[in-house]
């Protein structure tokens, strides 16, 4: 079998799962578990739906910015009505908006997937009035993290909450998120009625998770105090990478619009994040590192995010020579690979979330860095066995990285779509 294609029943099976998961305007990742909109999801999620109906992959960019921030932001998640099985919901996060929100946003990987969005699309019309549309707001955007997130112009934004990375329950977050101070209320985990409590965060960390959601509350979700003051201060590697990569396809996008804005201030924002990356590269694990801005310390575990400057053309000649050595051990060391954490690494599990599963869009985007800094040969390993974990064991939300058994919720809407972006090309 062709690992590096879609078989006719796997894209068959991938549609039908987009379909399941249409609510309307945007797609939940899954029914139960993730019953809302979520800014990382519905953004690969689109790219999905542009191989099956491009007017619908568009409205799931419509809906998504229908709830940024006057300030710019894309919160990370938009509660579109209500829903029994997940917490925390609206309430919680208390947003005070017509149309409910979380009050951090995700990896910005918008402006990317809608360049690909508009070179791919064969509605060239309708994808040109759609992208005129959104390109001031993904503008406003990338405007939020550079002047909200870095105000003191580093060059390296920060994340305030581990679900910001999208990587909930990475070791890399562990020291920073045991800074901050656990709730000492009692709450009721949703997530735990649906999927097995060793495949997902513990309760020490949802303690945490719920303590920054109360401080950004508590300060009337205040910028200037939360960044005074939020006991999670994070240089990210992984938005840092991602939102420099999706900063160039907006400038892009701005190029082939013929779009009036100045784009300078986002010029000056690669230039700067372009001098200052070099301070996050890890020379004895030949990878890039997150840092704790608030104690100072590396945040050295080996992590897919690690290597994500290769998506966003961040790293110099020697740096991505080395990165592509420890890709090729890596791949080495599982069956099923990338795994999200270095299978060498003691904090290793195999099918704990951001612990060591394997993820299919974070693979598309390492594969596809490599692919076009010349390395075919080992995007195509990381392709050939991130598809092995689909045929094996169908649309899960992450795969046990030594069995390939799905892992977390089922009939994924972003595996469904990253597989039919990626693996039909
Ligand atoms: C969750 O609820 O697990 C999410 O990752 C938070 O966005």
């Amino acid at each position: 079998m062709n690992l590096q294609r879609l078989q006719p029943a796997e894209r068959d099976a991938a549609i039908a799962i987009l379909r399941k998961n249409d609510r309307g305007g945007h797609t939940v990742p899954t029914d139960g578990l993730y019953p809302f909109q979520w800014s990382w999801d519905s953004a690969i999620t689109a790219l999905g739906w542009m191989r099956i109906d491009e007017q619908r992959a568009w409205a799931e960019v419509d809906t998504m910015f229908r709830g940024q921030w006057e300030n710019g932001m894309v919160p990370h998640i938009l509660f579109h009505g209500e829903s029994g099985t997940y917490f925390p919901g609206p309430e919680v996060w208390g947003s005070g908006r017509a149309l409910p929100s979380s009050a951090i946003s995700q990896p910005p990987v918008w402006a990317t997937t809608i360049r690909i969005m508009l070179e791919t699309a064969a509605d060239r019309r309708l994808a040109m009035e759609r992208v005129t549309a959104v390109l001031p707001k993904l503008i406003a955007y990338h405007e939020w993290w550079y002047r909200e997130r870095d105000p003191n112009g580093t060059g390296l934004v920060c994340s305030y909450h581990p679900w910001e990375s999208g990587m909930d329950n990475s070791p890399a977050w562990d020291e920073a998120l045991m800074n901050v101070p656990p709730v000492d209320y009692h709450y009721e985990r949703r997530d735990l009625h649906l999927v097995e409590s060793e495949q997902r965060p513990t309760h020490e960390q949802y303690d945490r998770y719920l303590y920054l959601v109360d401080f950004y509350k508590g300060c009337g979700f205040d910028s200037d105090y939360i960044y005074e003051h939020c006991p999670y201060k994070v240089l990210d590697i992984g938005i840092i990478a991602i939102l420099h990569r999706a900063t160039k396809d907006l400038l892009a996008l701005c190029e082939a619009m013929s779009h009036s804005a100045d784009t300078q201030p986002l010029r000056d924002a690669l230039g700067r994040t372009e001098t200052a990356i070099g301070e996050l590269w890890l020379q004895e694990k030949a990878c890039f590192a997150s840092h704790d801005l608030l104690t100072g310390k590396v945040l050295d575990d080996v992590t897919t995010a690690t290597v994500l400057p290769l998506f966003a053309g961040l790293a110099n000649a020697s740096q991505a020579d080395a990165m592509r050595d420890l890709i090729d051990g890596w791949l080495n060391g599982t069956a099923y690979g990338l795994s999200s954490t270095h299978p060498d690494s003691a904090k290793f599990d195999p099918k704990c979330y951001w612990r060591g599963p394997v993820w299919l869009h974070i693979n598309w985007m390492i594969a596809t860095g490599l692919d076009e800094s010349g390395d075919a040969g080992l995007a195509a390993r990381i392709k050939s066995s991130t598809h092995r974990c689909i045929s094996d064991g169908g649309y899960w939300e992450y795969f046990d990285a030594l069995t390939g058994a799905g892992c977390g919720g089922d009939d994924f809407s972003w595996t469904a779509a990253i597989a039919l972006h990626w693996l039909t090309d």
